[in-house]
């Protein structure tokens, strides 16, 4: 071996060392960090967790507070014929009435019996939501506007099984969501 490899090796060695010594004193820095902020799971840390989830999760009007507001902007997008946004709405009112499903799955319904929300939200999700999906990709207001009041007959015979007659849907008059510019031929914000 000659004199300048050898030397060579043997400062690899010495940055090996060096490195791994870095290597092993990061580690043990983050593994006691880790250990400070994650302390042991038991039975009480989960039951305290359960408390603190159940503490935040929303009530379940919630998720139809979205579902009315993005219906009433679904109405306006389809009126003024901006068939991309109308698209966009339905969409978010789709995954609302999902989640309120998830939410809220068995309220008591007008009858005193649990409701089966999810079988009722799969008869309006391959009925009137997937004709309207239909009717915006074909840009049809006539069937835009008959079909938007088979949606809300919907959502009130749901409202009507949970024993809530008086949430009553209309065609709404006036948009909850006056930042977005409805004309589909805007120029402005370019
Ligand atoms: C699968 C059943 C179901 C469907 C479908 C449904 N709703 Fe609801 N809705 C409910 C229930 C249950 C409540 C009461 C929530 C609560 O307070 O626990 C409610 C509450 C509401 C409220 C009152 C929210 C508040 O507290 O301010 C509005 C507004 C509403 N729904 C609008 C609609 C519209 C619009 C549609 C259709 C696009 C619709 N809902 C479809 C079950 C449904």
């Amino acid at each position: 071996m000659s004199k300048a490899s050898s030397f060579r090796n043997a400062a690899l060695v010495v940055l090996g060392a060096i490195l791994g010594g870095l290597f092993v004193a990061s580690w043990e820095r983050t593994a006691a960090g880790a250990r400070q902020n994650n302390p042991p799971v038991t039975p009480a840390t989960i039951q305290a967790d359960v408390t603190r989830l159940k503490d935040i999760t929303p009530p379940f009007s919630h998720p139809m507070v979205d579902v009315a507001m993005f219906a009433a902007n679904l109405w306006f997008a389809g009126d003024r014929k901006n068939w991309p946004l109308a698209n966009y709405y339905l969409g978010e009112l789709r995954n609302r009435l999902g989640w309120e499903v998830r939410l809220n799955p068995s309220p008591k319904g007008a009858d005193g019996n649990p409701m089966d929300m999810k079988s009722i939200f799969d008869g309006i999700d391959t009925g009137s939501l997937t004709k309207l999906k239909t009717i915006i990709a074909m840009k049809d207001s006539k069937q835009f506007a008959m079909e938007y009041k088979n949606l809300l007959e919907d959502c009130y015979s749901c409202h009507k099984t949970a024993g809530r007659p008086y949430l009553r849907p209309m065609v709404p008059v006036a948009g909850p969501q006056p930042i977005l510019n409805l004309d589909p031929g805007a120029t402005w914000p370019q």
